[in-house]
C-alpha cells in the first residue's frame, strides 16, 4: 500500500524546558531541575508524528535565520519530512516556547511564536496534495489559505483557542480540540459546523461525534506518565492519518488515543513521539489497548 500524504500547514519552535516538583502559580518563583532543549511546535510536531506513523509528510511554516532553526528542523529532517515549503525569514527569530513540566507530567507552555507569526498567506504557492493538517500557532488568514488549496481531507486542531471564522470550521473534515478549548468555542458550535469532531479527555481518553452524535469513544491503555507535552499533537497526526488509510471510525480514535499515551511515557515533545510498530503493538489483541 502507498503512504498516504499529509500536508502540514504549522508551526516550528524550538522548546526550553525544565521540570519541577510543580507548576508556578501566578507570582511565584519555583526552583527546577535540569534543562533540556527539544524541537517542538504543534505544526512541526503533527508533522513527525505522522511521519513516523507511516505517512509522507511535508511541512509548510517558516523558521528563523538563527542557530535556533537547525535545531528545530533536526529531527524532522532526519525523519524524512519534505521541508522544501519550510521557509527561513530573516528579521525574525525562530518560534521559542518556554515550558515547564511538573512531577505528574503536566505543563505550562508559553510560546514566543517569532517567525511563525511571518508564515503570511503569500508564502503559500500551488495546491495542496492529500490531506491537510493545521493549527492555530501561525495566522488564520494562513489558515484559511492553506484550507483552500487542498481538495482533500482536512483537519484543523484549534489549539491554542482563537477566534475562528464558522466558515473555517465548516470546511473541516475533522476538528480536534481538547475540553478546555471545546468550552472556549462552544461545543455545540463546533458540533454544528458537520463532519468529525474529536474532543480529547487527557487519561480520560477522547469522544469521536459525526454530526454532533457520538459515534466512538475510547480510553488509552494505561501507561507511566512522564510528559504529556506533545500527546495532543500526537493524537491529532494518528487520528488524521488511521482516517485516511480507511481504518473505522471506532479503531481510528483507539488508534489515536494508543499513539497519544504512548507519547506521555517519554520527555519531551518531538523525542517521545512513537513509531508505528509500537503503537500496533500496544493495539495487538492481548495487550491491554486491545
Ligand atoms: O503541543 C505542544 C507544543 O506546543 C510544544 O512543542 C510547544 O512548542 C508548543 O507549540
Amino acid at each position: 500500500m502507498t503512504a498516504p500524504r499529509i500536508t502540514v500547514a504549522g508551526s516550528v519552535n524550538l522548546d526550553l524546558v525544565t521540570r519541577c516538583a510543580h507548576l508556578p502559580a501566578p507570582g511565584e518563583t519555583v526552583l527546577g531541575g535540569v534543562f533540556a532543549q527539544h524541537p517542538g511546535g504543534k505544526g512541526a510536531n503533527q508533522a513527525l508524528a505522522a511521519r513516523l506513523l507511516g505517512a509522507q509528510v511535508a511541512l509548510i511554516g517558516c523558521v528563523g535565520s538563527d542557530s535556533h532553526a537547525e535545531a528545530a528542523l533536526g529531527l524532522l529532517m532526519a525523519a524524512g519530512v519534505d521541508l522544501t515549503g519550510c521557509a527561513s525569514v530573516t528579521g525574525s527569530p525562530t518560534g521559542v516556547a518556554l515550558i515547564a513540566v511538573s512531577e505528574d507530567g503536566e505543563n505550562q507552555i508559553v510560546v514566543a511564536p517569532g517567525a511563525n507569526g511571518a508564515f503570511t498567506p503569500d508564502r503559500m504557492s500551488g495546491p495542496i496534495d492529500g490531506a491537510l493538517i493545521a493549527q492555530l500557532e501561525i495566522p488564520v488568514a494562513t489558515v484559511d489559505a492553506a484550507v483552500s488549496r487542498c481538495e482533500g481531507f482536512v483537519t484543523l486542531n484549534l489549539a491554542p483557542a482563537c477566534d475562528i471564522p464558522d466558515c473555517l470550521l465548516q470546511r473541516a473534515d475533522l476538528i480536534v480540540v481538547n475540553e478546555g478549548e471545546a468550552e472556549f468555542y462552544d461545543p455545540d458550535r463546533l458540533k454544528a459546523a458537520g463532519g468529525l469532531l474529536a474532543i480529547t479527555l487527557g487519561s480520560a481518553g477522547a469522544i469521536l461525534y459525526r454530526d454532533g452524535k457520538e459515534v466512538a469513544r475510547a480510553v488509552p491503555p494505561p501507561v507511566e506518565v512522564r510528559d504529556t507535552t506533545g500527546a495532543g499533537d500526537t493524537f491529532v497526526a494518528a487520528l488524521t492519518l488511521a482516517l485516511i488509510e480507511g481504518q473505522s471510525e471506532a479503531d481510528a480514535l483507539r488508534f489515536a488515543c494508543a499513539a497519544s499515551a504512548l507519547s506521555v511515557t517519554r520527555a519531551g515533545a518531538q523525542p517521545s513521539l512513537p513509531q508505528r510498530k509500537d503503537v500496533d503493538a500496544i493495539l495487538a489483541p492481548g495487550k491491554t489497548g486491545a
